[in-house]
């Protein structure tokens, strides 16, 4: 898969490019690259934003400037890219991501993710470059960059070979595996500690039991809605 990121700060992801799971990935063929727009910028001095009309506080990241640097990153018109490849605006209103929003994109072959910046994007970035909007939650951060990391991140978990376990992502939370239900609680050693002891069942060997109740135990979580300490 080819996952490509449209920032102003590039810097960002070579961290992020040093996690174990995005390693892993990369050695495996997948592909991530950060993009600088304001590398392509047709503006004077580096200019990539500008404030809004209108007036109003911050910046917004300029619409000739996305389409100059998609053009030069793709060698397309913007209009087009979208139909050939999911190019995804981050930004705080979109569609929230869930289990089944990221198992969509990580079905793709390649997708490109837009990071606005200070006020965010100007609208005609999102109404004509991107296919999809995309929010991890509703709530402001300052940049698009963080929701990127977020949504590579639970993208390329998903990725065969990413993860050391086969199996470690595929009965987790919120998957189909689970029924969309949370994921059943995990327990290591020590068996007791300050009294607290970790479930018999799962000291027993019985696997089938195990999985018996480790499925009762994600179905009560994705009853009560919410997993929350002891009161
Ligand atoms: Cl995608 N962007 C920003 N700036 N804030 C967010 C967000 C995205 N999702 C939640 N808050």
């Amino acid at each position: 898969m080819q996952l490509d990121v449209v920032t102003l700060f590039p810097d960002w992801f070579a961290w992020f490019a040093g996690q174990r799971h995005v390693a892993n990935a990369v050695a495996q063929g997948h592909e991530l690259r950060a993009l600088n727009p304001r590398e392509h910028t047709p503006l004077s001095g580096g200019q990539v934003d500008d404030t809004p009309f209108g007036g109003g506080a911050g910046m917004v990241l300029r619409v000739d400037v996305m389409d100059a640097a998609l053009r030069s990153f793709y060698g397309a018109d913007p209009v087009e890219l979208r139909h050939e490849r999911r190019v995804l605006a981050l930004t705080p209103g979109g569609r929230i991501l869930d289990d089944a929003f990221v198992e969509e994109l990580a079905a793709e072959p390649a997708i490109t993710l837009l990071c606005g910046r200070y006020e965010g994007f100007d609208e005609r970035i999102v109404q004509h470059f991107a296919s999809d909007a995309v929010s991890i939650g509703r709530y402001v951060l300052s940049g698009g960059e963080l929701a990127a990391m977020v949504v590579l991140d639970a993208v390329i978990r998903k990725l065969p070979g990413a993860l050391g376990h086969a199996d470690s992502a595929r009965e987790e939370s919120f998957s189909a595996a689970l029924g969309g239900d949370p994921e059943y609680p995990h327990y290591t050693r020590p068996a007791a500690y300050r009294g607290w002891r970790v479930p018999e069942v799962l000291l027993s060997g019985h696997h089938e039991e195990i999985r018996q109740w480790r499925r009762a135990r994600s179905r009560e979580r994705g009853a009560a809605g919410t997993t929350s300490p002891l009161p």
